[in-house]
């Protein structure tokens, strides 16, 4: 299957990713994690992006296109993939159909995290990381067994630079702008399934379930 993942920050892209990708076996492509690792690395690539994203702004179209082209050629993500985060602009959506229609394949379906702005400061703000492999916890939420201590690797977790009430404004209102139309991009193609995202991650997992079963 090949899916997309759109929703605002904290819907839970990044926690239903891992479940949706064991499932199937299909790829996890998620730009906000390349971007970090090259913001890390200071690649190139990463020194382009780190200003837009400490702002909560997006980065250029350019950046993340090429991004996901590299990515998608991968034999690993020949079966499938799930992209989190991307598109997030028309302009973003309409490369990705251009590069799919190259490799002659379709996007089988739009996952839409549909949830109400006022709960996501709280998930944004108890969120915690383990920085190579994804995990994500929450203080609240989804708690790690020991505070600040990864469950598996027993490394620190650390939280993201732009986690803060200030750049989740920004973030928000980008989603609302650049996104929100993205959604309609794919609703007007029939592909777009509504999920109710504020729900506990079980039962997130569950409606997702219902829908790639369907
Ligand atoms: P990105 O990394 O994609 O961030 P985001 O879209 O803001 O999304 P988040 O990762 O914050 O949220 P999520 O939905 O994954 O939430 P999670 O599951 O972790 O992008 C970062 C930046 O990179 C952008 O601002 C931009 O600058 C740049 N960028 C990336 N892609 C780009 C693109 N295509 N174009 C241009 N720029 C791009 O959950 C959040 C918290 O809530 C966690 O603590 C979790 O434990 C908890 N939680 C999750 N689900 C539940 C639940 N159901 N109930 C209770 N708690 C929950
Ligand atoms: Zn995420």
């Amino acid at each position: 299957k090949r899916l997309i993942l759109i929703g605002p920050p904290g819907s839970g892209k990044g926690t239903q990713s891992p479940i949706i990708k064991d499932e199937y076996c299909l790829c996890h492509l998620a730009t906000g994690d390349m971007l970090r690792a090259a913001v890390a690395a200071k690649t190139p690539l990463g020194l382009k992006a780190k200003e837009a994203m400490d702002k909560g702004e997006l980065v250029s179209d350019d950046l993340v296109v090429g991004i996901i082209d590299e990515a998608i050629k991968k034999p690993s993500c020949q079966k499938g993939f799930i992209l989190d985060g991307f598109p997030r602009t028309e302009v973003q959506a309409q490369k990705l159909d251009e590069t799919l229609a190259k490799h002659g394949v379709k996007v089988d379906k739009v996952l839409n995290f549909a949830i109400d702005d006022a709960i996501l400061e709280e998930r944004i703000t108890g969120r915690w990381i383990h920085p190579s492999s994804g995990r994500t916890y929450h203080t609240k939420f989804a708690p790690p067994k020991t505070p600040g201590v990864d469950d598996v690797t027993g490394e620190p977790l650390i939280q993201r630079k732009d986690d803060t009430a200030g750049v989740l404004k920004s973030r928000l209102e980008a989603f609302h702008k650049q996104t929100e139309p993205v959604i309609r991009y794919y609703s007007q193609k029939g592909l777009v399934a509504d999920l109710h995202a504020e729900k506990p991650p079980k039962e997130v997992s569950a409606e997702v379930q219902k829908v790639l079963s369907s």
